[in-house]
C-alpha cells in the first residue's frame, strides 16, 4: 500500500526529469570521445567527463554495488553539484551510468550535495542536501530521491523532508542515514552560529518524517569551524565516527592538509542517543590517511559483512593538472576497514583487487641504489624486507629526477613520503613488527601506499611524465613484486546505445 502510493507520487515528476537527463547525457556523449587520456586512471573511478569530488552514496542494491559521487559534468572545475553514478557487480569492474540526481528543483537548484544511499522495501533511496543561494543567504535542506531499478531516480514529491534549521545551526549538510531496529537515524555535519563545527542528530519512524534530537558532538574551539561528511558505523565491536573537518591548525606533522578527514572510536548509546567514551578532540581525532589528497570518507557494510570505505582522492584548492583537459579528480581504491586491538583503524585494499592483476612485470631482490623501469602507467608494487631494523626507501623518478619518495626510518619508527615542491612532505609514526611490507598502487596520476596491515596509508596525486623509474634506497635489500593492472572502469556500449535511444536522441541541436 505504502509502496503503491509512492509509485504514483513519483510518476508525476518523471517526464521533466527525462528531458533534463537527456541534456546531460547528450553532453557526455559528445565529449567522451575527445577527452585527453594522458592522466586518466584505468582502475580508479573518475567522472566520464567533467569534475568529480566526494563520494555521495555507496549502496548494495539488487545484487549490485552503486557508488554515487559529487559531479559537475560540464567542465573540469567544481560547479553546481549533481550526483554521478557508477555500478559494479564485483566491486572492481565499474560501469558509468547516467547521473542520479540533477539540481533542477526550487529546493536544490544550486546543488545536490552528498548524503546517503540506502536500500529499503526494494527501493534505493537517496538522501541529499539541496542548496539554494539567495542574494544574502544560502539555504540548505535535506531531500530524498527514490528508484525502483537503482538507475533512474525520481525526487520525492514532498521534498524537502527537513527544511527547518534547528536552533544554533548555520549550515547542515551530508545526511548519513541508517536504520537501527525500527527507527531511522540521520546525522549531519554542521556549524553553530558562532562557527564551531558540530554533529547533529535527527530520528524518524519511517524515513520521511524527521524530528531533530540533539547535538551529538561539537568543537570546543580547536576542532574547526565546520564539520562535514559524517559517518557512524560499528566495526569489531566498537563505534567509529568519521568526520571531515575544516579549520584545524596543523600540529607538527599532523593535520598538514588544508582540511582533515579523521575518526574517533567509542560507543553510541541508542537508548540515550549519546556517545559514551567518545569525544572529538585534538587528542582523540586521528587522520584516516596521511597523504596529500584524501577527503570525505564514506563507508558501506558489504553483502558479506565487511566494512568498506571509499573517499575522494583529492583536496580542496589543490591544483589539478587534468582539469584543463575537461575532467578532474578520482576516487580512492575501495578499502576494507578493521579496528586493531589498540583501537587503530586499519585500511587495506579490498581482497578483490588481486583479480585486476594481469602480468608480473618484476619479481626480484634489489639492493640500495638499484633501479628498474616501471614499464606501465598502472601497476601494483609489493615491497618486502625481511627485517624492520634498517631503513628502507623506494623513490619514483621521471625526467631523471626524484619526484616521489617513500622512506621508513627504523630508528624513529616513522614513515615519510615526499612529493616534492613546497609542502611535499607527509609523515606518520609506524613501527612494524616482524617484517616490513608495503603495497603501492599507481594509476596514471595517483599513488596509494598501504603500510603493513594498513596501519598507515598515504594517498596522493602525482603527474608522471614519460616513464617512471623505480629506485631502491635505504640500508637493506628489498624484495619487489610488480603487477600490471588492467582497466576496470569504463562504459558499457550496449547501455550507451540504450541511453542514446531513450535520452540523447530527444535532444535536437
Ligand atoms: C535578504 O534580503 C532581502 C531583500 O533585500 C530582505 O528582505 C531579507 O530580510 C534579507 N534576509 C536576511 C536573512 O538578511
Ligand atoms: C551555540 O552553540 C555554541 C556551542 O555550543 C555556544 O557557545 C553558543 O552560545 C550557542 N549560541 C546560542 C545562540 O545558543
Ligand atoms: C528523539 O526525537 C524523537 C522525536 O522528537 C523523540 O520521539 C525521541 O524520544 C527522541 N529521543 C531521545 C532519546 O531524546
Ligand atoms: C610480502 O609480504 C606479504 C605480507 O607479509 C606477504 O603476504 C607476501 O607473500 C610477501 N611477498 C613476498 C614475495 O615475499
Amino acid at each position: 500500500m505504502e509502496v503503491l502510493l509512492l509509485t504514483v507520487l513519483l510518476s508525476v515528476a518523471a517526464a521533466e526529469f527525462a528531458q533534463d537527463l537527456a541534456h546531460v547525457e547528450a553532453f557526455i556523449e559528445q565529449k567522451r570521445y575527445v577527452l585527453k587520456k594522458k592522466y586518466r586512471p584505468l582502475y580508479h573511478i573518475s567522472a566520464p567527463v567533467g569534475w568529480l569530488n566526494s563520494p555521495a552514496g555507496f549502496a548494495y542494491f539488487k545484487r549490485r554495488y552503486h557508488i554515487f559521487y559529487q559531479y559537475h559534468p560540464y567542465n573540469g572545475a567544481w560547479g553546481t553539484m549533481h550526483w554521478g553514478q557508477a555500478i559494479s557487480d564485483n566491486l572492481i569492474d565499474w560501469v558509468h551510468y547516467p547521473p542520479a540526481v540533477l539540481p533542477k528543483d526550487f529546493y536544490d537548484r544550486h546543488g545536490c550535495l552528498a548524503g546517503t544511499a540506502v536500500m529499503h522495501n526494494n527501493y534505493l533511496t537517496l538522501f541529499y542536501t539541496g542548496v539554494v543561494q539567495t542574494q544574502n543567504q544560502t539555504i540548505q535542506t535535506q531531500n530524498i530521491a527514490i528508484s525502483g531499478d537503482g538507475i533512474i531516480f525520481q525526487k520525492y514529491l514532498y521534498n524537502p523532508v527537513i527544511r527547518q534549521y534547528p536552533a544554533n545551526v548555520t549550515d547542515f549538510r551530508n545526511p548519513k542515514v541508517w536504520r537501527f531496529r525500527n527507527k531511522w537515524f540521520m546525522i549531519l555535519g554542521s556549524a553553530t552560529e558562532n562557527r564551531q563545527g558540530q554533529l547533529i542528530l535527527f530520528s524518524s519512524p519511517d524515513m520521511f518524517h524527521w524530528k531533530y534530537n540533539r547535538t551529538l558532538a561539537r568543537s570546543y574551539g580547536d576542532m574547526g569551524y565546520m564539520w562535514e561528511n559524517p559517518d557512524l558505523f560499528e566495526v569489531d565491536g566498537q563505534h567509529v565516527l568519521i568526520l571531515s573537518v575544516q579549520g584545524i591548525q596543523a600540529e607538527s606533522y599532523r593535520f598538514r592538509n588544508l582540511y582533515q578527514t579523521g575518526y574517533v572510536v567509542g560507543n553510541f548509546n541508542y537508548h540515550s542517543l549519546r556517545f559514551e567514551n567518545l569525544e572529538v578532540s585534538m587528542a582523540t581525532f586521528t587522520e584516516l590517511d596521511y597523504g596529500h589528497d584524501f577527503y570525505a570518507a564514506h563507508t558501506l557494510q558489504a553483502y558479506d559483512g565487511r566494512r568498506l570505505l571509499i573517499a575522494w582522492l583529492g583536496m580542496w584548492e589543490s591544483e589539478l593538472v587534468e582539469s584543463r583537459d575537461g575532467w578532474a579528480s578520482m576516487m580512492t581504491l575501495i578499502r576494507e576497514v578493521r579496528l586493531s586491538p589498540q583501537g587503530r583503524l586499519l585500511m587495506t585494499p579490498i581482497k578483490e583487487m588481486v583479480d585486476l592483476r594481469t602480468e608480473i612485470l618484476e619479481d626480484a631482490w634489489y639492493s640500495p641504489g638499484e633501479a628498474f623501469h616501471a614499464g606501465s602507467k598502472s601497476f601494483e608494487l609489493i615491497v618486502n624486507a625481511s627485517s624492520v631494523l634498517y631503513d628502507a626507501a623506494v623513490t619514483f623518478e621521471w625526467h631523471g629526477e626524484r619526484q616521489y619518495a617513500i622512506a621508513y626510518s627504523a630508528e624513529r619508527g616513522r614513515i615519510t613520503v615526499d612529493r616534492g615542491g613546497i609542502d611535499g612532505i607527509r609523515k606518520a609514526d609506524w613501527s612494524p613488527t616482524g617484517h616490513m611490507h608495503w603495497r603501492i598502487f599507481v594509476d596514471s596520476s595517483s599513488i596509494e601506499v598501504f603500510c603493513g596491515d594498513g596501519e598507515v596509508v598515504f594517498s596522493s596525486r602525482i603527474y608522471p611524465k614519460r616513464g617512471i623509474q623505480i629506485r631502491i634506497g635505504g640500508e637493506m635489500q628489498l624484495h619487489v613484486t610488480q603487477y600490471k593492472i588492467r582497466r576496470s572502469v569504463g562504459y558499457d556500449e550496449k547501455l550507451r546505445q540504450y541511453l542514446k535511444h531513450n535520452f540523447v536522441n530527444r535532444i535536437k541541436y
